[in-house]
């Protein structure tokens, strides 16, 4: 019997609720929709849902740009819709993680706007970071926001305001009791209507050093801080270190109190995942100190190439890593931010990899569609909405691509996921990445997905360390393969382009791929796939 608290070995599916089903025929998917697909959710096998923000919001960044946190936006429903979705979802024992987004408000909600009114000095812009021009009118200091320009915009007073995203998402000062005090009238909120966790956005942000200095190469430190951007390692490396607005040590006082809020809940076992991007990589590791949160986002296979060095290293240390502070490592392939796996890697490496990912220990997030295999939207220019778009002037197309609604049944774009037009098109080429289509295919994406994680359930959750049996770093022969064992299964993976021989010994439980072939006692796993052998 497994007596750990239920998220430490969690497989999470992300909702990205506007994207998900949409109940009322308007074109975006809302909280109705995804109530409506719970069982379909539930038969995945997974454990939980994080849903991305449904707050209230003028949805200038997806909805991370919230004007009120205690209450749904009308394009997702209302609070009854919430409670709702959570309430169908524990009946299908399916736990629920709310987003929360504390680094910034939307510039609509009523903190901002009555800082607006109120004027410099007063202490309404005591809740944001807002300071005066300086003489020859520029702004505080050099920063670039996250999205591309600056990261002040001018109010008509002359006194400029803080963004580290879009100006429509003004930084809140957390040096300011009332900032806390709020946030932790929202936890409650949402703990109080039923949510088992929440994911932090921006986790790392919430505390700014050096508001008024220069940073010495401000567009260096933009480029180093975004992942579309090429860069040589070293270079972004040493940048990363020089941030002066994430990852402060402040941030991890507001955590402390965060889990003695969380505890006082008891047998609830509320959990909170950290949405940290930080650097070096060891420092994520503070996050999930006993006193503070419970998981830190791994966000290094969202960049990983497909090769076994590379892999090999992401997952030694990222386990290495969280075992200093006895914690478990999270695993992500895809999510709302990123483009999606099968897009980057492949389609076959991106099942491979996510069947690698799933014997690991620690929590797997599965991002919905991503279980479809489903690659990117193809979009044009002027179907795209993301602030990253606008704000970079071109270079960077944004995040719509990973966002495209998911295509659920019929022959015909909208594929049922909207009576209306969606969102953002649903290219027809989708039409046999529907649930429909793949629930009817047995070696579809889908079939694979469930199957997997009902394995992992049956024989992984809760089995312990891995041991490596392969890879180029680990007395390997052959850098095509990576393999360890965990429990009573081994996994392998090849990663080349052509069948592997490998000495994994036991009866074949899953592949990825194509049939896995036995000869001279070697099984011979195909191209680009993974296999799992109970022993
Ligand atoms: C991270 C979220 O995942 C992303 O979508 C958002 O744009 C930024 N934080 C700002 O809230």
């Amino acid at each position: 019997m497994n007596s750990s608290p239920w998220w430490k070995e969690a497989t999470i599916y992300q909702i990205y609720p506007r994207s998900f089903f949409d109940s009322n025929g308007d074109g975006e998917g809302d909280l109705p929709g995804v109530t409506s697909k719970l069982d379909y959710v539930k038969s995945l096998g997974v454990d939980a849902i994080w849903l991305s923000p449904f707050y209230t919001s003028p949805n200038k960044d997806g909805g991370y740009d919230v004007a009120n946190p205690r209450d749904v936006d009308p394009r997702f429903g209302n609070l009854e819709d919430a409670k709702e979705l959570i309430a169908h979802a524990h009946q299908r024992d399916l736990r629920v993680i709310a987003d929360i987004v504390p680094n910034h408000f939307s510039d609509q909600h009523v903190w901002f706007q009555a800082a607006l009114k109120a004027g410099p000095g007063s202490k309404e812009r005591e809740r944001f970071h807002f300071y005066d021009a300086h003489a020859d009118g520029t702004p505080p200091n050099n920063w670039i926001s996250i999205f591309g320009g600056p990261s002040w915009t001018q109010v008509e007073d002359g006194q400029f305001y803080l963004h580290l995203f879009d100006s429509s998402q003004p930084d809140l000062n957390w040096e300011n009791p009332e900032v806390n005090a709020d946030f932790e009238k929202t936890l409650r909120f949402w703990i109080d209507l039923g949510v088992d966790g929440f994911r932090i956005d921006v986790a790392h942000g919430l505390i700014k050093e050096d508001v008024l200095t220069n940073h010495p190469d401000p567009q260096g430190l933009s480029d180093a801080l975004r992942l579309d951007v090429a860069m040589d390692f070293e270079k972004r490396n040493a940048l990363l270190l020089t941030v002066p607005f994430f990852d402060r040590q402040g941030v991890h006082e507001i955590y402390k109190k965060w889990r003695k809020l969380f505890d006082s809940y008891g047998e609830r076992n509320i959990m909170a995942v950290a949405e940290a991007w930080v650097h070096p990589p060891v420092n994520a590791t503070r996050y999930v100190r006993a006193d503070e949160l419970h998981q830190v986002f791994n966000f290094d296979l969202l960049t990983a190439e497909f090769n076994s060095d590379v892999l090999f290293d992401v997952v030694e240390r990222s386990i290495s890593l969280n075992a200093t502070v006895n914690a478990l490592p999270t695993w992500a392939l895809s999510n709302h931010d990123s483009p999606r796996v099968a897009s980057r890697i492949g389609d076959e490496q991106a099942r491979a990899l996510a069947l690698f990912v799933f014997g690991l220990p620690g929590s797997t997030y599965v991002f919905a569609g991503q279980e479809l295999g489903l690659p990117d939207g193809q979009l044009q220019d002027s179907d795209r909405q993301d602030p990253m778009f606008f704000r970079s002037n071109g270079p960077s197309k944004g995040r719509d691509g990973a966002r495209v609604p998911l295509p659920w049944s019929g022959d015909t774009t909208p594929f049922g996921f909207s009576t209306g037009k969606p969102w953002l098109p649903i290219s027809q080429s989708w039409k046999d990445f529907t649930v429909e289509h793949e629930l009817i295919d047995p070696k579809s994406s889908l079939h694979l997905y469930k199957n997997a994680l009902e394995l992992r359930k049956e024989f992984l959750v809760g089995a312990g360390g891995i041991t490596w049996l392969e890879s180029s770093r680990h007395g390997s022969k052959k850098d095509a393969l990576l393999s360890y064992s965990r429990g009573p299964i081994t996994v392998v993976m090849n990663l080349s382009d052509s069948v592997q021989e490998c000495d994994a010994a036991g009866k074949l439980l899953i592949v990825s791929g194509a049939n896995v072939d036995a000869r001279d006692g070697k099984k011979v796993i195909p191209a680009r796939s993974t296999a799992w052998f109970l022993t």
